[in-house]
């Protein structure tokens, strides 16, 4: 599975400085991975680099100098990515994922979500290339869970239109292509705000002011390695058995409300929580979210795939460089 290509390095030796030709392995399997400079994304791009996969990850405004930079909203662009890379499964990550932005933004977040998705399919079916579409657990209305993949969607604010539209607009240009429904997501991040799971740290720290935290709204908060892992694994599936495509979900299975995140976040710390108040009221502001969008995900199950990691044990790894004494420490000596 692996080919080999010449890569020139620099060898400094004392007193002189040399080009040299190398060799290097280069795994013959291709991934295209899209936001691959976001929270998912990069998971995904890490997971199929470490298992022997070519991969490349693409970005926009955080593109560089690491991932090629490629405005999906720019067909050109993505043909010509694609063309030259001549990817074997393209992972479409990218896509405006704050329900709030939606709303206010709802003609530039449909030419994203929705009309690149689309595009995206069809230079993916122009080349044969397996892609999988990353969608969410926003395509229902969250009264009648758990959520097979036959339910019927219907989602409740702009973001799980966006994605539902996104879904039929890959599955009509690409029929092999594979839609992946996940509910919340959290991991490592580059600032807390990145995830809605890590956005309560601070909460949870600064024990000295209470802080109202939604009781009502039941999620399911799932590891980015794990979704990342889950990719995988059906894109390895998918090569060997072509009959693998539609609709799959995948899901942490701890049901916790914001709250008993903020409180299993405390515990995993040994933080104080009783400064955290549960709310039980639906929110009031914003869009308006499914009240428990639950995904049974056993159709990925009995093919054999998954991996769920603990919520403690992933918050703990995905949260400690955020730790108030952590920070200080950092500021101080670096
Ligand atoms: N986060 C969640 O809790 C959650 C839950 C369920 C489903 N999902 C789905 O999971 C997927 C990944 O979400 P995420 O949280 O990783 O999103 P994210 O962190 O907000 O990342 C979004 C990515 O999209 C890229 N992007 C934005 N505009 C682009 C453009 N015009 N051209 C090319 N790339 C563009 C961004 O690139 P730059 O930053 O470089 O501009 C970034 O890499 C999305 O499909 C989302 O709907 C997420």
């Amino acid at each position: 599975m692996v080919g080999r290509e010449k890569e020139l390095t620099i060898h400094f030796v004392p007193g002189s400085c040399q080009l040299v030709e190398e060799d290097v392995n280069v795994p013959s399997r291709r991934a295209l991975i899209t936001g691959a400079t976001g929270l998912l994304g990069r998971a995904v791009y890490k997971e199929f680099e470490k298992n022997n996969w070519h991969a490349v990850g693409c970005g926009y405004s955080r593109a560089r100098p690491r991932f090629e930079q490629v405005n999906l909203l720019d067909t050109h662009a993505v043909h010509d990515i694609i063309q030259d890379f001549q990817p074997h499964v393209i992972v479409h990550c990218a896509a405006e994922r704050r329900p709030d932005v939606v709303e206010n933004q709802p003609d530039a977040a449909s030419q994203l979500n929705v009309d690149a998705s689309g595009n995206l399919a069809k230079e993916a079916a122009g080349i044969g290339a397996f892609l999988i579409y990353i969608s969410s657990d926003y395509v229902f209305d969250g009264t009648n869970p758990p959520y097979t993949e036959d339910d019927t969607p219907n989602p409740l604010n702009l973001y799980g239109k966006t994605k539902l539209q996104g879904e039929k607009a890959v599955l009509e240009n690409n029929v092999g292509a594979a839609v992946l429904r996940i509910p919340v997501l959290y991991g490592e991040v580059e600032k807390l705000e990145e995830s809605a799971v890590t956005v309560m740290f601070d909460k949870v720290q600064f024990s000295n002011k209470s802080a109202n935290m939604d009781h009502w709204q039941q999620r399911f908060p799932t590891n980015v390695k794990d979704v990342a892992s889950v990719c995988r694994q059906l894109a390895e599936k998918r090569m060997l058995d072509p009959t693998i495509k539609g609709t799959f979900h995948w899901s942490g299975n701890e049901q916790m409300t914001k709250y008993e995140m903020a409180c299993a976040i405390a515990d995993a710390f040994n933080l104080p929580n009783s400064h955290l108040r549960p709310v039980t009221d639906s929110p009031v502001l914003g869009a308006p979210r499914p009240r428990n969008a639950q995904l049974n995900c056993s159709k990925l199950e009995n093919l054999g795939i998954g991996q769920r990691t603990p919520f403690r044990v992933g918050i703990k790894e995905s949260l400690w460089p955020f730790l108030i004494d952590k920070r200080w420490r950092q500021t101080v000596f670096h």
